[in-house]
């Protein structure tokens, strides 16, 4: 949900910060700019679209000075276009600012500074805040505190990165709520909201917590608190090589992330089973092992694919380990004033670990005193700092705005957690063995999928133009009928639903007719023989079906239109098998209708905003 950049060193700049942001641009795309110094004075160049466009504009222009900040857009306020586009500056070009997140309290901030003679030409609330720290500044003189004061006046959540005529050799930067790291190079440093436009340059990271600023120099950092207090913050190391963030021949990046789910299921477990013993060993859940062991009740809550991944978490659990689950958007759980009992425990999933709901949603359930714990996939995330333990998927860093291979690592830990509950409860040592010996053979299996694909391409160019698609689960794959249906809308816009089957007959049935793909996710499990009845009841109104099966399931081989093999495993396993065609049928769809795929229009891969 946008991505910043900003530099300071020695490196040519216009190449670098264009660069930084190609790297996050599946963050935001629907416009990018930058600022530069040229002989003493802010230039910015900024443009409607892709970051392509604006390294159009860019590529001949060089800077005089080594500091700059750049901006790639998913517009909350104001419609994308140039002047909406980040950087904003003063009317005189004193200060330029690029910004992540959203200023709540903007318009009466506007209504103000107008009063006050100040005029503004965007519909943005971030020219607010740049034209707020400008009136600072002509009081205080000192830009530092100016943009302290200025921020001190607002609501909202921002990540900013800045650059003055004022002291055009420091660059600020500070957040609260959007996620901000500092790059610690050779005689050089860089913040930027993701580690990918870091990686290149250093390893060397700090983590900005939220309500603090950095000030960075050519040879010099100092990270303090808006109150102006300094802190201390550790520099950690990042663990993410070049190759993870880039194709790798693959033709768009949830190609690549699709076919990587059989090595990033095997990082999710590695380490963490214990076949002999039946058991799990999931280290960062050491300190609250207690809590969870006294646990009368989990909550999991998430959004979108996570979320998804959680209602199979639900299954798992209460399945593995008879602990009560209930699983809520983080966007609605944060507003509802939810009743948490002491022996609660919550748990919050989210692959990039700064989804604002999610993030809101941790600190309603820690403010009233519960234990949080958290299944993130990008480390050192916000969510993965503020909870009280968690897990980590190890998915590896994904780039395509739709998730993939995030949510069957999500899977894979969530069956892992479940094992794990199930064993501190009442989970036979026979049992646990089964599942775990299973889990471990989910590789190959994925491996198996991923060589046979040619007939998901076929089945997505038949149906290609169909305008709705229903998908249709039972149990453990309810869930998957849902992200089956999510993946399908959101790459290839097509309307898509995702329902029970049992449900069908309750209203989407009227929906059914000649032109209705209609997908089945019908495993051979203990309630295989009701979903054969639905698929009869789809058949008996003209819909076509498209089943995903077991191997060799002869029964829907002849009721079908087409099916698409998956191999045996044990039920509560199917998700993380029976997904994969499905991130496949909506992968080939979109290709066939020519979309585009890793950046899906109006979408953003992290929404930190609300
Ligand atoms: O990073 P998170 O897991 O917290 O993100 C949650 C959703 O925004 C995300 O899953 C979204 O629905 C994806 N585009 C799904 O493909």
């Amino acid at each position: 949900m946008c991505g910043i950049i900003g530099y300071i060193g020695n490196k040519t700049l216009t190449p670098l910060l264009i660069t930084g942001l190609k790297r996050m641009e599946y963050r935001g795309y629907d416009s990018a700019g930058l600022s530069i110094f040229q002989e003493g004075a802010i230039k910015t160049y900024k443009k409607k679209g892709r970051v392509a466009d604006l390294e159009a504009i860019t590529n001949e222009v060089e800077s005089t000075s080594n500091v700059g900040i750049a901006h790639t857009r998913w517009a909350t306020h104001g419609f994308p276009n140039d002047i909406n586009a980040h950087p904003h500056n003063t009317a005189n070009n004193t200060i330029s600012l690029v910004h992540n997140g959203i200023i709540e309290n903007y318009a009466s901030i506007k209504q103000k500074l107008i009063q006050e003679g100040y005029q503004f030409i965007s519909d943005t609330d971030t020219e607010v805040l740049v034209v707020l720290i400008e009136r600072f500044y002509n009081n205080v003189n000192d830009i530092e505190n100016a943009v302290r004061l200025a921020l001190n006046e607002i609501r909202g959540t921002f990540g900013i990165a800045l650059i003055s005529i004022y002291e055009p050799d420091k660059l600020i930067a500070a957040r609260r709520g959007s996620p901000l790291i500092l790059g610690i190079g050779e005689d050089e440093y860089l913040v930027a909201s993701d580690a990918a436009a870091i990686i290149e340059h250093t390893k060397n990271v700090v983590f900005l917590n939220d309500d603090e600023m950095a000030i960075l120099t050519k040879d010099s950092f100092i990270t303090k608190t808006i109150s102006n207090v300094q802190t201390n913050n550790e520099i950690h190391t990042l663990e993410i090589e070049l190759e993870q963030i880039e194709k790798g021949g693959f033709e768009h990046f949830m190609l690549k992330e699709i076919y990587e789910q059989s090595t990033t299921i095997t990082d999710a477990i590695r380490g963490r089973l214990l076949i002999d013993e039946g058991n799990v060993k999931l280290g960062g859940l050491r300190q609250v092992q207690d809590k969870l062991r006294n646990a009368k009740r989990i909550i999991i809550t998430a959004c979108g694919t996570s979320y998804n991944a959680a209602l199979v978490g639900e299954y798992l659990i209460e399945q593995l380990a008879h602990i009560p689950v209930e699983v809520e958007y983080a966007s609605e759980f944060r507003y509802r004033s939810p009743i948490l009992y002491e022996d609660d425990v919550v748990f919050v999933i989210s692959q990039s670990g700064e989804t604002a709901d999610t993030l809101a949603a941790v600190q309603e359930a820690k403010n009233r005193g519960t234990t949080v714990i958290g299944i993130v996939n990008v480390v050192g995330s916000s969510i993965a700092r503020y909870t009280d333990a968690g897990i980590y998927i190890h998915a590896g860093p994904e780039i395509g705005v739709a998730s993939t291979k995030a949510f069957t690592s999500q899977l894979t830990v969530l069956t892992l957690l479940a094992l794990y509950l199930g064993r501190m409860k009442n989970l036979s040592i026979v049992e646990g063995i089964k599942i775990a010996r299973e889990l471990s053979e989910l590789p190959k299996k994925v491996e198996e999928i991923l060589q046979s694909t040619d007939k998901i391409e076929k089945i997505a160019k038949e149906y290609s133009s169909s305008r709705n698609y229903l998908y249709l689960g039972r149990g453990f794959n309810y869930p998957v009928a849902l992200e089956g249906a999510l993946k399908l809308k959101e790459i290839s816009y097509i309307h898509a639903e995702g329902y029970p089957a049992a449900e069908m007959k309750h209203g989407p049935i009227a929906l059914i007719d000649e032109n209705m793909p209609v997908v089945f996710i019908a495993p051979k499990d203990e309630i295989y023989e009701k979903i054969l009845s639905n698929v009869e009841e789809v058949r008996a109104r003209k819909g076509k079906v498209i089943a995903i099966v077991t191997k060799n399931d002869n029964q829907m081989n002849h009721l079908a239109d087409h099916v698409i093999e998956i191999s045996e495993t044990l039920p509560i396993l199917t998700p993380i098998l029976s997904v994969i065609p499905l991130q496949l049928l909506a992968y080939f769809t979109a290709k066939e209708l020519k979309r585009d795929i890793d950046k899906p229009r109006n979408l953003a891969k992290s929404v930190t905003v609300e």
